[in-house]
This record gives structure tokens, C-alpha cells and sequence, in this order.
């Protein structure tokens, strides 16, 4: 199980240079679909796109067991809302993976009476799931964050330094919503981790929105959420102090 779970951690890296390859294929794919001259690069890209999407499901076989190892730690967590929000999506993660090898093993051959339509839409319905999960997870650190940093003195100091600086704004309703808004931006900027999380989180939430047609999108923006996402899973590999913790 260990060595599973090892070799999964470590195929990440190739996971995501092999997802950001992925969404930057169907990005230029869409950017150079009108133009006539560019027929054969369409269809390279279109083929590379559809080997990276192949390569991955292959290299994703071992995530399953992956995400209930995490689940089982995430449980473990003293925080109720971390412990809920972090072990559903590690379990919906976890059943997400199942559908996927499962149409993995139907693609190549493994298993053939499996109905290819339902577990493409069940695939996604749990990783939208766990997605929500993680979004969930992100909001509730950035307002427990939002609290900590108003209670803190100095924070306040500063605060209303930049309130009084702009007292044209100085009404009844605006100063609270300035209040916040500055509170807000300022949780987002001194925590990086917390705000690359969220963004990765909204950007990947673009994909199944589309897929299970609740927020139809162009394959435009699909594409250059996919790539956004992709290279922010690379640079918090890459540089582990902006990964989220727990
Ligand atoms: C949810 O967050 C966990 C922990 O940060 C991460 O491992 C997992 O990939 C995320 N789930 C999805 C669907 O992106």
C-alpha cells in the first residue's frame, strides 16, 4: 500500500506537466480554429491533446487508493469543518478515480459492458463534488483568516489609516463594505497559499460546470481554465511553502 501511495505522490509532477500540456493543446487549438492555413498544426495539436488526456489516465490508476490513504488522515483532523469538508473531497476524490479507471479499462479493452456515457457523467459528477468540497474548505480558511487579522491590533492600526486616507468614501454603507474589502484583499495577499488554492479550485470548477452542462462554456475558456489551474498545481509542487495546510 505504501509503495502505492509513493509512486502516486510521485507521478504528480508528471500528472500535472502532462495537464497543463493537455489544456495548452485545446487552448491553441481554439485560438487557431479559424484559420485555414493552420489545418495540419489543428489537427497535431488535436491528436497531442487526446495522448496527454490517454497518458494521464494511465498514470492515474493508483489515485484511488491515494485518496482514501488522505481521507483516513483527513478524518483524524481536530478541526470539524477542515475534517468534514477534507474527507468528503477526498472520498468523492477517491470514487471520481474509480469511474476513471473504470473508463480507463473500458477505452483499452479490459472491460467491455460498461455504459460509457454514465460513467463519464458520474466521473464528473463526483469531481465536481469534491471540488465544492474544496472550495468549501478554502472560503472557510479565508474568513476564519478574515477574523484572526481583524482581531489583531496592529492589523486595525493600519486599517483605519486606510479608511481616513479616502474620506470621500467616508459615507454610512461604503466605509463597512471598504472594511471588508480591504480586510478580504489583505488575507489574500499575505497568504498566498490560501489564495492560489482558491483560484486553482474556481478555475478547475469551470470543467465540470461545462461538462455536465450546468454553466456551458467555450472550449476557449475551458482551455485556459485547465492551463491556469495546471500551472498553479506545478508551482505548488514546485515550491511546497505556497501548498495549502491541512
Ligand atoms: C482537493 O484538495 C486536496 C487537498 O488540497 C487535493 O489533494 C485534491 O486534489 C483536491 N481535489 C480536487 C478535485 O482537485
Amino acid at each position: 500500500m505504501d509503495a502505492v501511495v509513493k509512486f502516486t505522490s510521485q507521478s504528480q509532477g508528471r500528472d500535472r506537466i502532462l495537464r497543463a500540456t493537455q489544456y495548452a493543446c485545446a487552448l491553441s487549438v481554439y485560438l487557431l480554429r479559424n484559420n485555414p492555413n493552420n489545418k495540419d498544426l489543428v489537427a497535431k495539436l488535436k491528436s497531442l491533446e487526446s495522448n496527454m488526456s490517454a497518458g494521464r489516465k494511465l498514470f492515474r490508476l493508483g489515485n484511488a487508493i491515494n485518496s482514501i490513504e488522505a481521507a483516513k488522515r483527513t478524518m483524524q483532523l481536530s478541526d470539524r469543518v477542515l475534517r468534514l469538508c477534507l474527507t468528503a473531497a477526498n472520498v468523492t476524490r477517491a470514487v471520481y478515480f474509480i469511474c476513471d479507471n473504470a473508463l480507463w479499462a473500458r477505452n483499452v479493452g479490459l472491460i467491455l459492458n460498461i455504459d460509457k456515457e454514465r460513467w463519464s457523467l458520474n466521473a464528473h459528477r463526483f469531481y465536481f463534488l469534491s471540488l465544492v468540497m474544496n472550495l468549501t474548505r478554502d472560503v472557510y480558511n479565508v474568513l476564519h483568516l478574515m477574523v484572526q487579522n481583524s482581531r489583531d491590533k496592529q492589523f486595525r492600526r493600519k486599517m483605519n489609516e486606510h479608511l481616513n486616507e479616502s474620506p470621500d468614501v467616508a459615507e454610512v454603507v461604503i466605509p463597512q463594505l471598504d472594511a471588508s474589502l480591504y480586510l478580504l484583499l489583505h488575507t489574500l495577499k499575505s497568504h498566498p497559499a490560501v489564495s492560489l488554492d482558491t483560484l486553482k479550485n474556481v478555475c478547475d470548477l469551470f470543467i465540470p460546470l461545462d461538462r455536465l452542462g450546468i454553466y456551458p462554456l467555450n472550449a476557449g475558456v475551458v482551455g485556459f481554465c485547465g492551463l491556469v489551474s495546471s500551472l498553479i498545481g506545478i508551482l505548488t509542487l514546485a515550491q511546497p511553502a505556497l501548498r495549502m495546510k491541512p
